[in-house]
């Protein structure tokens, strides 16, 4: 009794989807490629970069890479070995197989072809007096908040674009600052573009030093424990905790630890 049953499911079905239709001829002739064989841009950058980077390198959550100044700031071997390596400490992830990453070597030299091919502007050799992408100088927080307030507050003040929130500057490192200080962000409205960090200091082109000042301060500001209500270093919440006398009476019982001990 089942065969006939299913040969009216399969007539119904039939009805239903037009029987026109035909599954694709087996296509031998070109088969998919592995995913460690596509070594063009596109592809690896919608696959593993634009999500951060932003499609097109502009308008992410990181920064643009699509950014002249960007890319004459980095030569090739940083560029690759940032990719390969990711930047730990951070959301940037190590892409490289060497790393635990899926990417390999002709991979990670096909995203920065790419990038130099589509983002950088041809012909333009690196301005001499650029601050360098790592510094060995010192920074001074005190001189970094002095340029803040002559260069960085006529649009970082009150409400606008808080950078100086202690949460905010948990989210960003150091490094990161520093790109953005000398690169800019054209694609958020912070001055970049061809100028950059010459921009970026009222009527003079930031040094190396005063780009260093800078992060200093911002650094300075940072919170240890971001979002959490009592603000300062874990001894702060203990001190929060402590003088609450209902916490008081509970952490005189012997079961409870201290948050310090770990
Ligand atoms: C999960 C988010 C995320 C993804 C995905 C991501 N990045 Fe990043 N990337 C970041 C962040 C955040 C930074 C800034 C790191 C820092 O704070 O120094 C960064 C920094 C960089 C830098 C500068 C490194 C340096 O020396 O400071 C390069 C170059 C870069 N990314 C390229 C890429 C490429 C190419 C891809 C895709 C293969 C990619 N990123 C994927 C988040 C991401
Ligand atoms: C002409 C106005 C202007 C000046 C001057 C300026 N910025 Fe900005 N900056 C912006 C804008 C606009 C943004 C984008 C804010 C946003 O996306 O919410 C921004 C973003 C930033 C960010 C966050 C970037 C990110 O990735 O989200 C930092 C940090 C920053 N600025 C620091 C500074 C410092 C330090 C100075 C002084 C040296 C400065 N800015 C000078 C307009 C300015």
């Amino acid at each position: 009794m089942r065969a006939p049953i299913a040969a009216a499911l399969l007539a119904a079905c039939c009805l239903m989807s037009g029987c026109a239709r035909h599954l694709p001829a087996m296509n031998d002739e070109q088969p998919v490629p592995r995913p460690q064989q596509i070594v063009s841009f596109d592809p690896l950058y919608g696959q593993n970069c634009s999500a951060c980077h932003g499609s097109n390198g502009q308008n992410g959550p990181a920064l643009d890479l699509n950014n002249p100044v960007f890319q004459q700031l980095m030569d090739d071997a940083t560029l690759h070995r940032a990719i390969r390596d990711g930047v730990p400490g951070t959301q940037m992830p190590a892409f490289g197989e060497s790393a635990g990453g899926m990417l390999t070597e002709p991979q990670v030299d096909a995203l920065v072809a790419g990038m130099r091919k589509r983002w950088a502007t041809e012909g333009t050799t690196r301005p001499a007096q650029i601050p360098s992408v790592t510094t060995t100088l010192t920074g001074n927080a005190a001189h970094g908040q002095q340029l803040f307030a002559t260069d960085c507050r006529s649009c970082h003040s009150g409400k606008q674009q808080q950078v100086t929130d202690p949460t905010y500057l948990a989210l960003v490192s150091d490094q990161a600052l520093r790109i953005l200080l000398i690169a800019g962000r054209p694609d958020l409205g912070h001055p970049g573009s061809q100028t950059g960090w010459q921009t970026v200091a009222n009527g003079h082109a930031a040094s190396d030093q005063d780009v260093t000042d800078l992060v200093a301060y911002l650094a300075s500001l940072r919170s240890a424990t971001p979002g959490q209500p009592y603000p300062g270093t874990a001894d702060g919440v203990a001190q929060a905790v402590s003088n609450d006398p209902a916490r008081t009476r509970l952490s005189a019982q012997p079961t409870t630890q201290s948050r310090t001990e770990k």
